[in-house]
């Protein structure tokens, strides 16, 4: 199968996977590459906000014992390259860091958020990600994932994430 077809078939099987209360996983994707995009991200930036919840695709994670954002960052880098995948690996430890080092940032975390972050680990103000030169994208790339919670809120359509993927593809 190719890649983007591939693609395609994750983001529909995020069609009525629930990780948030408000929207399903699909509407969070779409949500998140929109917020990407309406902040001139570049297309990999836009890419890795649109499929970093991957790894809750019954999909890709086949084995439960990994963390979703580690069997996110392995399909992403496999297909899109090592940028994508890292940007979408990190968006729990840009959580961890956020949570400890802007108060607003913990004040406005979902509920759902909060319970995921106290497993996690909790706040952290560094990790082994912090000063990489990709780490401030990565952060962007939180405040996308953040925001793309609302129902009915502005989002990417399948056909422009995939067209997104496609570019991503062809470099
Ligand atoms: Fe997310």
């Amino acid at each position: 199968m190719d890649v983007i077809d591939e693609t395609a078939q994750v983001l529909a099987s995020l069609r009525g996977v629930w990780d948030e209360v408000e929207v399903d996983e699909l509407d969070h994707a779409l949500q998140a590459g929109r917020r990407a995009a309406d902040d001139d991200a570049d297309d990999e930036l836009v890419l890795a906000s649109v499929l970093h919840d991957v790894g809750h695709s019954p999909v890709v994670l086949t084995d439960p014992s990994v963390h979703h954002e580690d069997a996110a960052q392995e399909w992403l880098t496999a297909r899109f390259g090592a940028r994508v995948g890292w940007l979408a690996g990190a968006h729990v430890e840009a959580k961890q860091y956020l949570a400890a080092t802007d108060e607003d940032y913990a004040r406005a975390l979902s509920p759902t958020s909060v319970s995921s972050l106290a497993y996690q680990g909790g706040a952290l103000a560094t990790s082994s990600r912090t000063g990489h030169v990709w780490w401030p994208d990565a952060l962007r790339l939180r405040r996308y994932d953040d925001a793309a919670k609302v129902p009915g809120a502005q989002a990417l359509s399948i056909d422009e994430a995939l067209d997104v993927a496609r570019r991503v593809a062809r470099r």
